[in-house]
């Protein structure tokens, strides 16, 4: 989703802002564009597209101080005329976030002589500052009082042709970083894209503003308080994440599984069947009282929660609810607060529906967990306790190898608490066995990439799927038809298996492929071979996936490693991705950033 990147310091800002936007290109956009100031004029540089074309398009104007943006389009089509930054008079405004009371604020400027080229909920805002600075005692008041006006969320930079030597920068709702380095300062909305030039930032936090000039910064809230900031280390391990050798980062992230699996588990997962979580902030006997979960995640994330009710109900007879954010954040859900734990699934930690979710759990009063990806993001800044991924920058906007890391999380927690509620050391030992054999199953997963590139040869042009799954393969379902719909741009559905009959079942046709997850369970099994004599006698195509040979129904198969029913949904889940990957590829599309997709969804 949108990026914001600024510097302000001694060195030529136009190659640090164009690198910067470059950084920041995984999160997904469809323009970029910079703001310079030299000699009190403001230079604005933008193009639809591509970083690289701006960078064609942009000559280094030999300014010191600058703010640059990756758009993602919210209001107004993707253009390079809605590319920020946009200008209003004096001010200069880069902007992730909506504006939600864009419209009537819009109304009140047009009536004083405003006039806007653009259908930007941001032009309104740079108009807005600058209608304030009209009577403001100062920029910072300016902003404050604009700000105080808006409705919506908001992470911003600005420059103002006035004031030549100073950048103001504002959160709500939106990440917003200041790099510290020598004599000169860096603004980005993600930690990656000041990698390498600084070794110490701070967090904004909502409703913070931030006066950064040449020679120091002032941090004030949106009353005009000073506020105390955190000088946080930045983890330059984060390095600039390569390809290495790989087609593209969706291939090598899928390839990446088994070392982050080890890396999630490493040091977490005790020889003995023990785990052990320093996080969490929750005592042994407050883990053993627990009687509700609540996991809450978006996309990728929410399945791996689905998946991740499967497993904790069966490992610890605990009943767990799964919450899409942008649902729960508005629904009044009946919860006890009493001995319940909220599980927040999520890779970024920067997901808007995800954290207006949290900020209803602590509203409830129930102690929260974020099981995040991004170190020092905003959700894992602000749960109680955590279980951090360690599954290293995931670059491709499809979500891979953090879903794989998201449940390795959800069964350590789940091993610990049914330890502690009285599963037999035995069934530990045999739980933490199957933990363990992961990285090594999956690497045997990947084995099956050839066959799912021939498969994906054959059905590249298909233009509606089914993906079918029962019991906790369901889950593992909608997380393959996701991927597939989001890197092939494919119509996928996933439905459970059974509920085929009960509707769905009328649109199978010869030109019509689904997808069904064998188990290796007897039982389940047999069901789903039936379901596929369904769709068969429907003339409908069959790709099974499964640890068995192929049925005699299907026309394609993908077979996985034998494992047990514990892992089996997370190695067929792999099978999928190397699917998707390969009719993504065999459609000659934009593996890595995806039309239309975002890496970090910051807005609602
Ligand atoms: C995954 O492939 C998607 N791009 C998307 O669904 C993603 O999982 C979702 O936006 C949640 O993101 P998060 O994990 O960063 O919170």
């Amino acid at each position: 989703m949108c990026g914001i990147v600024g510097y302000i310091g001694g060195k030529s800002a136009t190659p640090i802002l164009i690198n910067g936007l470059r950084r920041l290109e995984y999160r997904g956009y469809d323009s970029a564009g910079i703001a310079t100031i030299s000699k009190g004029k403001t230079l604005i540089c933008k193009k639809q597209g591509k970083v690289a074309e701006l960078d064609k398009a942009c000559a280094d104007s030999g300014s010191t101080i600058g703010i640059g943006h990756t758009r993602w389009a919210t209001h107004g089509e993707p253009s390079e005329l809605n590319a920020h930054p946009h200008q209003v008079g004096d001010i200069t405004i880069v902007h992730n976030g909506i504006i939600e009371n864009y419209a009537d604020l819009k109304v009140e400027l047009e009536k004083i002589g405003y006039e806007f080229k653009t259908k930007t909920d941001t032009e309104v805002l740079a108009a807005l500052i600058d209608n304030e600075y009209k009577t403001a005692t100062d920029i910072s008041h300016a902003v404050r009082t604009a700000l105080n006006k808006v409705a919506g969320t908001f992470g911003l930079a600005l420059l103002s042709q006035k004031d030549e030597d100073l950048i103001v920068v504002a959160r709500r709702g939106s990440p917003l970083i200041l790099g510290i380095g020598d004599d000169e300062y860096f603004i980005a909305s993600d930690t990656s894209a000041v990698v390498g030039y600084v070794e110490k930032v701070i967090y904004l936090e909502d409703d913070q503003l931030a006066v950064v000039a040449r020679d120091g910064y002032d941090v004030v809230d949106l009353n005009n308080k000073a506020q105390s900031v955190q000088l946080h280390d930045l983890d330059q391990d984060q390095v600039k994440a390569e390809k290495e050798g790989f087609e593209h980062f969706l291939i090598k992230e899928i390839h990446e599984q088994p070392q982050v699996i080890a890396d999630t588990m490493r040091g977490r997962l005790l020889k003995d069947g023990e785990v052990r979580l320093g996080g969490l902030n929750l005592d042994d006997d407050e883990l053993r009282d627990l009687k509700q979960i609540i996991i809450i995640g978006c996309g990728t994330a929410y399945y791996a929660g689905m998946l991740g009710k499967y497993l904790l109900e069966r490992l610890t007879g605990i009943p767990v609810s799964v919450e899409i954010g942008s649902e729960f954040r508005y629904r009044d859900a009946a919860l006890n607060p009493e001995n319940t734990v909220a599980l927040f699934l999520s890779q970024s930690g920067e997901t808007a529906d995800t954290l207006a979710s949290l900020a209803e759990i602590k509203r409830r009063g129930i102690h929260s967990l974020g099981l995040v990806n991004v170190v020092g993001s905003t959700l894992a800044r602000e749960v109680d306790g955590g279980i951090y991924l360690h599954a290293g920058p995931e670059i491709s906007v499809a979500s891979t190898k953090a879903y794989s890391a998201m449940l390795t999380a959800v069964m350590l927690f789940g091993l610990k608490v049914a330890r502690l509620k009285g599963l037999a050391r035995s069934e530990a030992l045999e739980f933490a066995e199957s933990m363990e054999s992961l990285p090594n199953e999956i690497k045997q997963t990947l084995g099956v990439s050839d066959e799912a590139k021939r498969v994906a040869s054959q059905v590249k042009d298909i233009e509606h799927t089914f993906y079918l799954g029962r019991s906790d393969l369901y889950p593992v379902a909608l997380e393959g038809s996701l991927k597939l719909m989001e890197v092939s741009y494919i119509h996928a559905q996933g439905y459970p298996t059974g509920e085929m009959k009960h509707g769905p079942i009328a649109l199978i046709d010869e030109g019509f492929l689904s997808v069904v997850l064998l188990p290796e369970d007897e039982l389940l099994y047999a069901k789903s071979i039936s379901n596929i004599e369904e769709i068969k006698a429907r003339k409908g195509k069959v790709l099974s996936v499964s640890s068995r040979p192929q049925p005699e129904q299907s026309d394609y198969h993908l077979i996985v490693p034998k494992v047990s029913q514990w892992i089996e949904p997370l190695v067929i889940n792999v099978a999928l991705q190397l699917f998707a990957y390969h009719m993504a590829v065999a459609k000659g599309n934009d593996v890595d950033q995806p039309r239309n997709l975002a890496k970090s969804v910051t807005v609602e």
